[in-house]
């Protein structure tokens, strides 16, 4: 069933209001019948809080015991599947001793009985923005040792998934269908920068709720949402990642909550349109990949990612599969659907193909003849043998291998990306036999990608001349720390998230095991330095919303590792056949002008 627009009595007075899209986004305090207003910051709050933190207490108590868990927190949906071989296994109990979450009990809590998840569940509740008393998201970090805030106090989208996931996985469905509604509206905000604006169907980096003067009335005060598309944030990065994401959490919300009525919406489905034709418009691309600016996506500044970065491609093609789960079958849209299924088919063949790397595939690049000029050319980007980093001779284990972070003509950029190459298991980009490789690869290279604090955003780290030219000498970039090599413990619930989908979730307990020692104690941070991750990371924030979700959420999938499959897109049959035709097709040897899924779609 499809949602109208008349259905829109039935939504929050908030919803209702923002349904209007000329003028502000905002609505009146005054006219609110919220359930809960946060500005009241009263007993009730207080209240609500005492009373959420003691349900917290006693939920956190009992993920200790994995079999304990039942349906009863509102997440029967997934449970009620028959269980797999795989989720037996991670029942039993001997499995779980391997996992280490049998006697996790003792090992989480400290002497006064106080337990690392009971904080983490304090401070991402405290980490809630509301927007009219209703939750809409959480604010990116909540440093009170930090006087400039910067851009760390709004809510940002690729920030609020962690926080999603962990709200989805503890049954509190509302703060996610919020954020979902409220991001929606956004999506159509005109915004420009320098009279230029970004194009339709673009989500924003980040929102910030603010509370301004009311229009022709000095004593009251309305609140608006102002939403950032980039045209605010350092480096005026457009946030590429952002509309990806928002299908990837609308997916999950239906499949945790088994709320469906969300993504049935006629505007969700028009917002899910939007983002797909913003994605798949024609330009003048060559490559099926998607093109876009340095720092559009969880990296946003200047890292030499511009082109075709694993990372955006991974979502893309989740999103797509996402996407094509959600849409509304209807006349109008076979086009886009039949635009998004080639869109799949030539994504990942040309990911499964080109940006993959082992001891083989070096091999062969290191004998490549290059200036091939022909349409039967081995060596299709012209790449020369001798842009393989010295480093990477050494690195590269026998066994295992990995998506190398961007593509280009004659350009490979050799560097591992983690979130790309995570989301890339998680989606099913990689083919299986990849997916383990990559987990291979990250248990040789543990000491490497993991060292003290998981987990290193790429590797290795840009230094020297090449920092110089590739970051334009960014301070806050230098080798190891930040976005260069920085460790980021956000990544752990991806991590799990992945390892589970290769049923390995001992790698994702062992990294789990290493973050929960010092997470707490250094306060959360955003990311760590030097090669080791030893170092909180100098301009670190603490208290980092997507650090403390990142680890809520792996803990509580490894404890019920069924719920991670609302994240992974399960291999789909179809595309494997049209990629096995096309290894045929686009074998050398092939004959030229044999083009079978050659076809011209209107989007
Ligand atoms: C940094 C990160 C970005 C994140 C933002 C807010 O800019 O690079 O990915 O969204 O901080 O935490």
């Amino acid at each position: 069933m499809i949602m109208g627009i008349s259905d829109a009595a039935s939504l929050g007075p908030c919803e209702v209001l923002s349904g209007c899209y000329s003028g502000l986004f905002a609505s009146k305090k005054t006219q609110l019948k919220a359930p809960f207003n946060p500005h009241l910051k009263s007993k009730g709050r207080r209240a609500h809080l005492q009373k959420k933190s003691q349900f917290l207490k006693f939920q956190c108590q009992k993920t200790d015991g994995v079999t304990e868990i039942s349906s009863e927190d509102g997440n029967g949906f997934w449970r009620k599947e028959p269980s797999t071989v795989k989720n037996q296994l991670l029942h039993d109990d001997a499995f779980q001793k391997v996992l280490g979450v049998d006697d996790t009990k003792q090992a989480r809590r400290d002497k006064k009985g106080f337990c690392i998840e009971d904080e983490g569940w304090n401070l991402l509740h405290e980490s809630i923005v509301y927007y009219c008393g209703t939750p809409v998201g959480t604010i990116a970090a909540k440093d009170l040792t930090d006087g400039n805030a910067l851009n760390y106090d709004q809510v940002f989208i690729r920030d609020f998934i962690p926080s999603g996931i962990a709200f989805l996985l503890k049954g509190e469905y509302d703060i996610v269908r919020n954020f979902i509604l409220h991001t929606l509206q956004l999506q159509s905000w005109e915004k420009t920068m320098d009279c230029h604006s970004p194009g339709q169907g673009l989500m924003p980096a980040s929102f910030k709720v603010r509370t301004v003067p009311l229009d022709g009335d000095d004593s009251a005060t309305e609140e608006v949402l102002d939403p950032d598309f980039g045209e605010a944030a350092i480096g005026r990065v457009a946030p590429v990642d952002s509309g990806l994401w928002w299908i990837i959490l609308l997916r999950a919300y239906g499949k945790c909550s088994g709320d469906l009525s969300v993504q049935e919406r006629i505007d969700v489905q028009t917002g899910i349109k939007m983002i797909l034709k913003l994605c798949l418009s024609d330009g003048f691309d060559m490559f099926p990949t998607l093109l876009v600016t340095d720092g559009s996506c969880m990296i946003d500044r200047r890292m030499g990612i511009h082109g075709h970065p694993l990372e955006i491609q991974a979502l893309f093609y989740s999103a797509l599969l996402c996407a094509r789960e959600m849409l509304a079958l209807e006349d109008g849209s076979a086009d886009l659907v039949r635009a998004l299924n080639n869109r799949l088919i030539a994504l990942s063949f040309h990911i499964r193909e080109y940006y993959w790397v082992d001891m083989k595939k070096l091999n062969e690049i290191y004998r490549y003849k290059t200036e091939e000029y022909s349409y039967d050319a081995v060596n299709k980007f012209n790449i020369y043998p001798d842009q393989i980093p010295p480093w990477l001779l050494e690195w590269m284990p026998n066994k295992g291998g990995y998506l190398i972070g961007n593509l280009q003509p004659a350009h490979m950029d050799f560097r591992f990306f983690s979130l790309g190459n995570l989301w890339a298991i998680i989606s099913s980009l990689a083919t299986n036999q990849q997916s383990h490789a990559i987990l291979d690869l990250i248990e040789d290279k543990w000491s490497d990608l993991v060292a003290d604090m998981p987990f290193k955003i790429c590797y290795p780290s840009l230094e020297g001349q090449e920092w110089r030219i590739i970051t334009g000498s960014d301070p806050k970039n230098t080798p190891w720390s930040y976005h260069n090599g920085g460790s980021w413990p956000t990544l752990l619930w991806q991590l799990t998230v992945a390892c589970i989908k290769m049923n390995r979730p001992e790698l994702a307990a062992k990294a789990v095991e290493v973050a929960g020692k010092r997470l707490s104690a250094d306060k959360w941070p955003e990311y760590y330095d030097t090669k080791s991750g030893r170092l909180i990371g100098k301009q670190s924030r603490l208290y980092q919303t997507w650090s403390i979700a990142g680890f809520l959420v792996a803990k509580l999938l490894l404890a019920d590792p069924g719920a991670a499959k609302m994240l992974w897109n399960d291999e789909d049959a179809g595309i494997i056949s049209a990629i096995s035709f096309m290894t045929d097709s686009c074998s050398p040897r092939r004959k030229r002008g044999r083009k079978p899924l050659k076809q011209t779609f209107i989007v």
